[in-house]
């Protein structure tokens, strides 16, 4: 057995700001020094071991996958705001409501949503000022989160609903904002958790908050079962869905999945096309080439050809690979187990870096070069095993398709509507639970003017 190497934690400790701002260089950092795989015990009792090996990743997320379990960050801590859902749940009532959830999520079923998604990403990209410095992450949050909403909720008869829809919005954001904020200063526990004293920024505001989001949801869901109407949106699929016992879902538990979908599906999406927009706009080669292929696609056969663009597809799938918005995932070993001759430990945590993973250099070749042309159909194979933007095994990302499916929609209206430029030569980050953009400045103008 080779033992696995420990960050020492004076190192550790030493460090700790710059961790704190931007843990991903202090990664990279031990990775070179350790190899794919070191542990660093951050406070006594507690031992993290980080991996960028593909075959360790391999076994934890699919081999051996059921004896890996997701750890209390997001079954507690993420759960305490968002409920159990698929996202946060473990075991049996997981499988079950992964059986139930995922029809809703087959190609076929979203193909349904893709009129509606256009709807909304044309409104959306109207909105942006020509000329002007945008933030185009602002742009894609809100894109991202109405096209969940609106696949969700297709219902002209809801009243109000553009106001329900910002204010899920709007509580959704200020819960993960919490959470964010009780897992990077944990020492400001007594402040958050005391309302009088914190008001608007503490944890039983928040939580309030998140009541009043899942009333909101009974309201539509009740609406919903007492109208004769079927829209077809996802809402509807997971009303008439039902387990292998033929029962159908609480409406508890709906509300909770409903919560999940929305903030498992929005942010990712948000800061994929935020990235993708600033790669593309520091590639106009890759813009041009894009374009020529969609040139040739007709808007009356738009949504069955869309996904067979293979450039536009290579650059979102290029995009996930060199800024994957999960950009790191955990679990928890049930049991003693081993893997490429490391010992794993019962109750041992794993920290998998699906960031490092898709830059290491043994893997990649110019793996820090924004490369569309590497994912070709016949290239894309020999990454099976070491690309890994939306999970892997059976917990992997339900909504995939729903996801590359939008996103090459929306890369699409974007290049059809508007020249992109670059106000500034680099792209940042700012790792917080997913991988966000930050100062992610465009300037649009249109196309109508060349
Ligand atoms: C670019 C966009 C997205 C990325 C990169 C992404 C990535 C991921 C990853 C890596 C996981 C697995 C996490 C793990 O194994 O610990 C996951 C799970 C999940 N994703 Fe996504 N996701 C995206 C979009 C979406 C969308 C649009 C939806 C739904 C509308 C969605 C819903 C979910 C759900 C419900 C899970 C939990 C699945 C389970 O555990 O059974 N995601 N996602």
């Amino acid at each position: 057995m080779k033992e696995i190497s420990q960050v020492p934690s004076l190192t550790f400790l030493a460090k700790s700001r710059q961790i704190y701002k931007d843990p991903l260089p202090f990664h990279r950092e031990n990775f070179q020094k350790y190899g794919n795989t070191f542990k660093i015990s951050p406070k006594p009792g507690l031992m993290i071991h980080f991996t960028c090996d593909e075959k360790i990743t391999q076994h934890i997320l699919q081999k051996n996958q059921k004896n890996f379990h997701k750890s209390s960050l997001q079954t507690d801590d993420l759960g305490k705001y968002i409920g159990h859902g698929l996202l946060t749940e473990n075991g049996e009532k997981w499988r079950a409501n992964r059986k139930l959830i995922q029809p809703a999520f087959y190609k076929k079923s979203i193909n349904n949503f893709m009129e509606t998604m256009d709807v909304v990403i044309q409104e959306e990209l109207n909105r942006i000022q020509l000329g002007a410095i945008t933030d185009v992450y602002t742009i894609f949050n809100d894109l991202a989160f109405k096209v969940v909403a609106r696949s969700l909720f297709d219902f002209a008869d809801i009243d109000d609903l553009d106001n329900k829809i910002s204010r899920l919005q709007y509580i959704t954001e200020h819960a993960q904002k919490m959470l964010i904020k009780e897992l990077r200063i944990p020492w400001m526990k007594w402040y958050f958790d005391r309302e009088w004293l914190s008001g608007r920024n503490s944890v039983p505001h928040a939580l309030a908050l998140v009541d009043e989001a899942r009333g909101i949801l009974r309201t539509i869901i009740n609406n919903r079962r007492e109208s004769d109407k079927e829209p077809g949106d996802l809402l509807d699929m997971l009303l008439h869905s039902t387990y292998e016992d033929g029962t159908h879902m609480e409406d508890d538990q709906l509300v909770d999945e409903i919560l999940v979908l929305f903030i498992a599906g929005h942010e990712t999406t948000a800061n994929a096309l935020s990235f993708a927009a600033q790669l593309m706009a520091h590639h106009p080669g890759a813009i041009e080439k894009v374009k020529n292929e969609i040139n040739h696609v007709k808007e009356d056969t738009l949504m069955r050809e869309l996904m067979e663009s293979p450039y536009l597809k290579q650059c979102v799938e290029e995009t996930l690979r060199l800024y994957p918005p999960a950009y790191v995932t955990d679990r928890v070993a049930l049991e003693a187990d081993q893997c490429a001759h490391l010992k794993i430990e019962k109750d041992s945590i794993w920290l998998v870096s699906f960031y490092e993973m898709h830059r290491r250099k043994d893997l990649w070749e110019s793996p820090e070069q924004f490369i569309p042309e590497r994912f070709t159909p016949e290239k894309a194979k020999k990454y099976r095993d070491f690309y890994f933007p939306f999970g892997a095994g059976p917990r992997m990302c339900v909504g995939n398709n729903f996801a590359m499916m939008e996103m090459m929609l929306v890369i699409r209206r974007m290049l059809e509507q508007f020249e992109i430029k670059t106000v500034q030569g680099h792209i940042d980050y700012h790792p917080l639970i997913t991988l966000k953009p930050r100062n992610a400045n465009l300037i649009f103008h249109s196309t109508m003017n060349q």
